[in-house]
């Protein structure tokens, strides 16, 4: 072990887990990094990175020393005496977030930790979950686990920059040692820490994300009504913005927000005011706001080409946000589909999404660049801020498309560029 190093154990090297087991390796504790998938191990064994992360790669590389790759949540417990879970906790049918991984860990302790271990839980859970999981290692009569609440609030695109500079630490624990155990393991970094209990570490991270999530929701709404009456929501957001309560961020109108986070934990938080009696009815509204904010852009290419039976829309991006190949949940999914079931032809590029997009958009045409996808199509809609769309080849685009619509998705273009070029312009919100 380094000088200042901890050992430290990360079970589940997924998204959250691995960017949290490269940023722990690169301020210098040694990583022990545990999956059940076999794969994805033997490919991070062999000097892969399974996932697209900008830096990600890299950081890894320069730390290779410093970080083992295994299957055997044994070798985990044998070596370290911290131990991250960062398992997937997707949600199920009903919204509730799916526990079996987190659980699996749970139930294959008595055998795995003869010594004393710090558990810590990266994994968003429901509140109350840590306290479930301390009754049932009394139950089992383990009494030398301690249980930490250590919620992540990383950005897929910018998780490494967001690991190591957080806004807070949130560290929520019953007994003192562990918390501050866990708490040094950050101490160069310069971020405030808030030592709390287990419930209230497990509640600010639902909190913060469905608040920022009722933020695009709400700027979403208010593009809609500036579309009616003639305001431009960009100008609406500035404006806003600059009233320091209210702040500039999370405050882009566009086609609904996605990924891995936001839908899932806020349709969970939602379910776990249900389950304890209580009904969220703004948590409702936000969620039932984004999945028409994904099917506006239908309406608005109807309004442009009427019915939209045989035409070919051409997607330009898919992933839910740009910087990541990541599609859950994304607002392409929606949007293809219904363009599909409107019976167009839907083409599609994205930079780097189109590898994993065969499974996640049936039916659509895949592109390797914008002008093929765009080829002999009706209207082109930007799905995803991509840094390579956002000047557009407009001249050839013009050549190779059979009616000059652009719908920007994400008002990442400039329109009057876009107008120039000869191309009809609709934004969110723009007027
Ligand atoms: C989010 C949270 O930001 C992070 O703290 C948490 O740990 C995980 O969930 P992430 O899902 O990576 O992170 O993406 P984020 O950048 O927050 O964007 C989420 C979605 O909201 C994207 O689809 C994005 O396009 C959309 N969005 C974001 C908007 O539509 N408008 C905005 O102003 C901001």
């Amino acid at each position: 072990m380094s000088k200042n190093g901890e050992n430290i154990g990360i079970v589940g090297v997924g998204y959250v887990g691995l960017v949290t087991a490269t940023c722990l390796a690169e301020l210098g504790h040694n990583v022990v990094c545990m999956d059940i998938d076999s794969e994805k191990i033997a490919l991070l064994t062999r000097g892969g990175v399974p996932i697209y992360e900008p830096g990600l790669a890299e950081l890894i590389g320069k730390n290779r020393g410093r970080m083992t790759f295994t299957t055997a949540l044994e070798d985990v417990f044998r070596q370290c005496e911290i131990v991250f879970i960062a398992v997937d906790t997707p949600p199920t049918f009903t919204g509730d977030a799916d526990l079996s991984r987190v659980f699996a860990v749970i139930s294959a302790l008595p055998g795995l930790s003869s010594s004393h271990h710090i558990l810590v839980m990266k994994s968003t859970v429901p509140v109350g979950t840590g306290m479930k999981i301390s009754v049932e290692l009394a139950r089992q009569e383990i009494n030398n686990i301690d249980y930490v609440s250590n919620p992540e609030f990383l950005r897929e695109g910018s998780a490494i920059g967001d690991f190591l500079n957080p806004d807070r630490i949130v560290i929520g624990c019953r007994e003192a040692a562990a918390r501050q155990r866990v708490a040094a393991l950050y101490r160069h970094m310069n971020a405030p820490v808030l030592e709390t209990n287990i419930p209230a570490a497990e509640m600010i991270k639902y909190a913060s994300n469905a608040f920022l999530a009722t933020k695009i929701s709400f700027i979403n709404e208010i593009a809609n009504v500036c579309e009616e009456i003639g305001a431009d929501v960009a100008e609406v957001a500035k404006g806003m913005g600059y009233d320091k309560r209210i702040g500039s961020h999370f405050l882009k109108a566009g086609i609904g927000f996605g990924g891995s986070c936001f839908p899932k934990d806020v349709a969970a938080l939602k379910q776990i005011a249900g389950n304890s009696g209580y009904h969220f009815q703004l948590l409702t509204a936000v969620i039932e706001v984004n999945e028409l904010q994904k099917r506006r852009v239908v309406n608005k290419l109807k309004k442009h080409l009427g019915p939209l039976t045989d035409k070919t829309i051409a997607l330009l991006g898919l992933a839910f946000k740009p910087n990541t190949n990541d599609l859950r949940e994304a607002s392409s999914i929606v949007l293809a589909s219904r363009l599909l079931g409107d019976g167009a032809y839907v083409k599609a590029y994205d930079p780097v999404a189109i590898p994993d997009a065969a499974r996640a958009v049936r039916g659509v045409l895949l592109c390797d660049d914008t002008l093929s996808a765009v080829e002999g199509s009706d209207a082109a809609v930007l799905v995803t801020e991509w840094e390579e769309f956002a000047h557009l080849p407009l001249a050839d685009m013009k050549k190779r498309m059979r009616q000059y619509l652009i719908i920007d998705g994400r008002n990442f273009l400039d329109p009057a560029e876009v107008k120039a070029a000869g191309f009809t312009y609709e934004g969110i919100g723009r007027s």
